[in-house]
């Protein structure tokens, strides 16, 4: 059995972030989100890794997730020229698989849990699919499923008016059987070969397409409030470790501080994480926050925030909270006079004064 990992796609919803990074790099808890599909894979004993890569991020994946041999993979990628659909990507990945089944991950998507139990059920019952399902909130935004007892009737991409809550999670088991059903449909209104058509050509065909309810938590985390809810599940349930320096400083609860990392006169209440290098002085970092490597944070207070490598944050008033900020993105307080705000910020920014 082989995995494929979707990480094409443009992210428009996370920028400006994604202006100059991919989607799947931005961290969660500090480590790229893309990471732990890979590690969901290795996980599972999936030893070959497809990456399905765009030409404008596929170097910075290449050069982020390499040979996959950190992982204990050997990961190939490959390139998919235009973003045509989830099942185009299938399609792409073709030769790559080589008619094997495979486990279909999405590479924006977090799985608590893991994959290990449905790769080896899969395996048990061997089905032609086997799908993930969740109940949402919001099922317009994602792929619906009917089901008739434990068997899938209907499948409907995005529909206006869904007639379940129950949404196709970005992770699919597939035989080789897939790519003939990609094959067999016509692009959405959206152009895209849907994977949702594509499964319910298999269902249309009478082939099996098992569902499995996920019951932890899933998140796609294609927008910052799902990025930042994924940062608030992963770090409740991370393992508290000091390998920083802590000078007149303290840390309560579930608190990660890198080694390197650098804490004077300041309090940390976890769960939150501090990357290597990170110099923090006279601050408060308040829950549910990830702290990049060599960030700067100096008289100020963090809440609830994703801060990537390199920002630098300096003698804030208020608390700063719910954000998510770029490499090198410096915000400080002035002392020039005309007291003013003075931005220099990219194009899709948000700015949120007090
Ligand atoms: C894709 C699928 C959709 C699925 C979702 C899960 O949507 O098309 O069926 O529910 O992923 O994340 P997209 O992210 O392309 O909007």
């Amino acid at each position: 059995m082989k995995g494929l990992i979707l990480s094409g796609g443009k992210g428009t919803r996370l920028r400006p972030i994604t202006h100059t990074s991919a989607k799947q790099l931005v961290p969660v808890a500090n480590k790229p989100v893309l990471f732990y599909g890979i590690e969901a894979m290795a996980a599972a004993g999936i030893a070959d890794v497809g990456i399905i890569i765009a030409p404008e991020t596929g170097d910075e994946i290449r050069a982020a997730a390499g040979d996959g041999s950190r992982f204990g993979v050997a990961i190939t990628y490959i390139e998919q020229d235009e973003p045509l659909g989830l099942a185009h990507a299938s399609l792409t990945a073709e030769p790559y698989l080589d008619g094997e089944p495979f486990v279909m991950y999405l590479g924006d998507n977090l799985l608590q849990g893991g994959i290990t139990e449905l790769v080896a059920s899969f395996r048990a019952s061997g089905p032609d699919a086997l799908i993930l399902l969740t109940p949402v909130d919001d099922p317009q935004n994602y792929g619906v499923a009917e089901l008739a007892g434990d068997r899938v009737v209907r499948l409907v991409e995005k529909p206006p008016d869904p007639a379940t809550d129950l949404a196709l999670v970005g992770v699919y088991m597939f035989t080789a059987g897939i790519h003939d059903a990609a094959r067999a449909i016509a692009p959405s209104d959206r152009g895209e070969l849907e994977i949702t058509d594509a499964i319910q050509y298999l269902v249309d065909q009478g082939r099996r397409v098992e569902p499995h309810i996920v019951r932890g938590w899933w998140k796609d985390t294609g927008r910052l409030e799902d990025m930042l809810e994924a940062n608030r599940l992963v770090l409740d349930r991370i393992e508290p470790r000091i390998e920083g320096e802590l000078l007149d400083s303290q840390c309560d609860g579930r608190v990660v501080v890198e080694a390197g990392a650098r804490l004077e006169r300041t309090t940390v209440r976890g769960p939150a994480i501090i990357g290597a290098g990170a110099q923090i002085t006279d601050a408060y970092i308040g829950p549910y926050t990830s702290i990049g490597e060599g960030c700067v944070i100096t008289d100020a207070e963090v809440e609830h925030s994703i801060l990537l490598e390199c920002s630098q944050v300096t003698n804030l008033e208020g608390r700063m909270e719910s954000s998510l900020l770029g490499r090198n993105v410096k915000i400080a307080r002035g002392v020039r006079q005309p007291r003013a705000y003075r931005f220099m910020v990219g194009d899709n920014s948000e700015i949120g004064i007090l």
